[in-house]
């Protein structure tokens, strides 16, 4: 590259019908560079674990542990249905609990079974397969020394609103359900956690009816909501919440609420998790950014060189068909880039 500069530097003129060409150069070197350094951030439809089965992990987070990754992730199997006598287009599938897979590389997961089952026949139980099981997230408790999943917890028709939380004292489970609550007696849906450097825990949720967040920071054992919460993205209806963190600012990615159907991502930005956040526009650039790819966000997952944006790209009308898609996102100067290509 530099003797290509040294001979254009000989001619001005040239400069000029160099200068965007080199930088597009330029621009696609760093693109492509960056993205061959971040493993795993190239999921872009179907991903199969390592017995060569499809993953089976919607809503999905991940946790880093001792070396390993831990995807664990909502089961989608079976017929989907269309509950009746609702307002809003309420796709369901049986809720099949929570799968785990491990991986070291990002790139080869291994079936590691379901680390929360769920129950058959007792509609009255939060793990019933009639009830809705969604967007699992574990952390490690250093402390206690114990596995901590929080997970939305439903009915049918989204009326129950409820966080649950599970334990277990093994990365891959079987997690030990204790119960389901409303923090600080308030609705928690789409919800998602964080664990801060300074070992507090977060639980983040869309509440009130969806049109608000909130943040409530966990007791120290991470199985109980405290006192401590904030209302955020105050009547701005979003829901799907990935948080992390770079360089002391808390970044958070949210969708809108139109159900299985995808839509524009925004993000939002604080120096506090509890917020306040300033909002941002849509990370996702280029070709199907309106839609954020045909997806819905779930996850960001440090890795080395950067954060890979975790998605589920939603077949509404056979949620077993549901895939995902997995993509580089950078932080530059506080602003967030999401590129498809
Ligand atoms: C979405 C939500 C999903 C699921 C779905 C049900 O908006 O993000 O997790 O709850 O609605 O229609």
């Amino acid at each position: 590259m530099s003797l290509m500069l040294a001979k254009y530097q000989i001619n001005k003129d040239n400069m000029k019908h160099f200068a965007f060409p080199f930088a597009l150069c330029i621009a696609m070197f760093l693109r492509t560079g960056a993205i061959a350094q971040v493993p795993g951030t190239s999921v872009d439809g179907r991903l199969f674990d390592t017995d060569h089965r499809m993953v089976n992990a919607h809503g999905a987070g991940v946790m880093y542990h001792n070396g390993v990754y831990y995807l664990f992730g909502e089961i989608k199997k079976g017929r989907t249905w269309l509950v009746a006598g609702q307002k809003w287009e309420d796709y369901r599938v049986p809720a099949g609990g929570v799968s785990c897979y491990s991986s070291k590389d990002l790139k080869h997961w291994k079936y590691e079974g379901i680390a929360l089952a769920p129950v058959k026949g007792k509609l009255e139980n939060d793990l019933d397969t009639g009830r809705v099981i969604e967007r699992p997230k574990v952390i490690y408790n250093s402390k206690t020394k114990q596995f901590v999943m929080w997970v939305h917890i439903d009915k049918k028709d989204y009326s129950y609103s409820q966080s649950g939380v599970a334990v277990s004292d093994k990365p891959t489970g079987p997690y030990r359900y204790i119960h389901s609550v409303k923090p600080n007696g308030q609705m928690s849906r789409d919800m998602t956690l964080f664990q801060d450097d300074d070992s507090k825990a977060y639980l983040i949720y869309s509440s009130e009816d969806n049109n608000t967040m909130q943040v409530c920071l966990l007791s120290d054992d991470y199985l109980s909501p405290t006192k401590t919460y904030s209302r955020i993205l105050v009547g701005r209806r979003r829901e799907a919440p990935a948080l992390f963190k770079n360089k002391g600012k808390y970044y958070l990615i949210t969708s809108s609420c139109t159900g299985w159907s995808p839509n524009a991502a925004t993000y939002a930005v604080a120096g506090n998790p509890l917020g306040p956040y300033k909002e941002f526009g849509n990370p996702c650039k280029g070709p199907g950014a309106e839609t954020t790819y045909d997806a819905q966000s779930t996850y960001v997952l440090p890795v080395k060189n950067g954060y890979m944006f975790m998605a589920d790209r939603w077949n509404k009308l056979d949620l077993e068909k549901s895939n995902y898609i997995w993509l580089p996102l950078t932080v530059n100067n506080g602003k967030l880039e999401i590129h498809r290509n």
